[in-house]
C-alpha cells in the first residue's frame, strides 16, 4: 500500500511516499530555519506563510523522487496535531484537497505517535517499550504497547528540552535551532565544568514529569556568576558541555525508573532532541537496556514517519478497533484519544 505523508506542524514542509508502513520511496523536507534564525525561534505566521509557498512542490517533489503519480497513491496521511494552527492548517486542507480529488482515504495522524514510529524504519522493536519523546515542543515519557498506542507517563511541567537548549544557544548567541550547536560545541567542552542542577522534581508527585525552565536560568545566571570569577574561566563549550549533560542525565534517569517500575527491557528515543550524539551514547552505554534509536534524519521533523504510522491506523480502522476514523470525504470529523 503506498501512501503519501504530508508533515507541516511547525516549520519543515514535508512530504514522503512509504510502502506498507516500512519502506520509505521518498521523504523530501523543505527547512525554513533561514527564516526563523533571526528571531531565534519559530514565528508561527512566518512558517505558515512559508508552508503555503512549499507545500505542492514538496508534494511534487516526494513523488517525483519516489518514481510515482498521484494515482499510484493508496491513501493520504496528513498531521492532525499537536502543533501551531496556522501550519497544521496549509497540511490538513492540501491533504483534504487531494484526498476528496482522487477519492483515496484520508488518514489523521497525531504527530507525537508518528515520532516514535520513526524508530520502526530502523529497528526491530520488541514491544512494550518506554519512549522518550523529546523535542522542541514536546518532553514526554510514554509507554508504547504497539505502533499506535502510547500512554503517557509524564510530561515537562515547563519548558521542552529542545527549547532549552534553543533558548540557552539564544541568550549566548550560538545560532538556531540551538540544539545541534550545542551538541557540536559540547564535544569540545568538559562535562563536569560546571555543576547545573539535575532536576528531579517531587518523587511524591508524578515521578515521570520534567522540568527544564530551572535549568535553563541555572544556566543563564550561575554562568554569569563563573565568568564574572577569574579563576573559574570556563569556555562556551564547557558551558554547553555541562548543560547538555545535566539536561540529558535526567531524561534517562526517569526512563529507566519508567524501565523498573513497569518491568520493561527497552527504551526508544525521538523527537528532535534524540539526534544529539551525547544523548544516543549515554543510551547505548546503559546497562541492562535495550536501545532503539531513530536514523538521524528521521529525529526531527518529517512525512515519512506520518506515512508509516499511517499505514498501521489504516488496518486498525479496517478491523473496527481504530481511535482515529477514516475522513469521510465530504466530513471533516476527526477523533481525538490515540494519546491515552
Ligand atoms: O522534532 P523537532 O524537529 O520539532 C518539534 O516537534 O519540536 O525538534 C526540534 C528541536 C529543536 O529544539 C532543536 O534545537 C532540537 O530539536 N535538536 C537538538 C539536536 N538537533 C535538533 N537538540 C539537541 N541536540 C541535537 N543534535
Ligand atoms: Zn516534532
Amino acid at each position: 500500500m503506498h501512501i503519501l505523508g504530508i508533515e507541516t506542524s511547525c516549520d519543515d514542509t514535508s512530504a514522503a511516499v512509504v510502502i506498507d508502513g516500512v519502506q520509505i520511496l521518498s521523504n523530501v523536507v523543505s527547512s525554513q530555519n533561514e527564516f526563523h534564525a533571526a528571531f531565534a525561534g519559530v514565528v508561527p505566521e512566518i512558517a505558515s506563510r512559508k508552508h503555503i509557498e512549499n507545500i505542492l512542490p514538496v508534494i511534487d517533489k516526494a513523488l517525483h523522487d519516489a518514481g510515482t503519480v498521484l494515482d499510484d497513491i493508496d491513501a493520504i496521511a496528513v498531521t492532525e496535531a499537536p502543533g501551531l494552527i496556522g501550519s497544521l492548517l496549509i497540511g490538513m486542507n492540501t491533504a483534504k484537497a487531494l484526498a476528496m480529488r482522487l477519492q483515496k482515504p484520508l488518514i489523521p495522524v497525531n504527530h507525537l505517535v508518528a515520532h516514535m514510529y520513526a524508530l520502526n524504519l530502523s529497528n526491530q522493536i520488541n514491544y512494550p517499550y518506554i519512549g522518550l519523546l523529546v523535542s522542541g515542543g514536546h518532553t514526554m515519557l510514554c509507554l508504547m504497547r504497539d505502533p499506535v498506542t502510547m500512554t503517557m507517563l509524564g510530561t515537562t511541567i515547563d519548558d521542552a528540552c529542545g527549547e532549552a537548549f534553543d533558548k540557552i544557544a539564544k541568550h549566548f548567541n550560538l545560532g538556531y535551532p540551538g540544539g545541534p550547536v550545542i551538541d557540536r560545541l559540547s564535544a569540545e567542552g568538559r562535562d563536569d565544568a560546571i555543576r547545573y542542577p539535575i532536576v528531579m522534581l517531587d518523587e511524591s508527585d508524578n515521578p515521570f514529569n520534567f522540568s527544564y525552565s530551572g535549568l535553563k536560568t541555572a544556566v543563564v545566571y550561575q554562568t554569569e556568576k563563573y565568568l564574572a570569577d577569574p579563576s573559574q574561566k570556563p569556555s562556551i563549550p564547557d558551558i554547553c558541555a555541562s548543560f547538555q549533560k545535566a539536561a540529558l542525565t535526567v531524561l534517562l534517569k526517569k526512563a529507566c525508573r519508567a524501565c523498573r517500575d513497569y518491568d520493561i527491557a527497552g527504551i526508544g528515543i525521538a523527537g528532535g532532541v534524540s539526534a544529539n550524539r551525547c544523548l544516543r551514547r549515554m543510551l547505548e552505554s546503559e546497562k541492562e537496556i535495550t536501545p532503539y534509536l531513530p536514523p538521524i534524519n528521521l529525529c526531527t521533523d518529517n512525512a515519512a514517519m506520518i506515512a508509516g504510522v499511517a499505514y498501521h491506523m489504516q488496518h486498525k480502522v479496517l478491523s473496527g478497533s481504530a481511535l482515529y476514523k477514516l475522513v469521510p470525504r465530504t466530513r471533516s470529523t476527526i477523533t481525538d484519544g490515540i494519546v491515552s
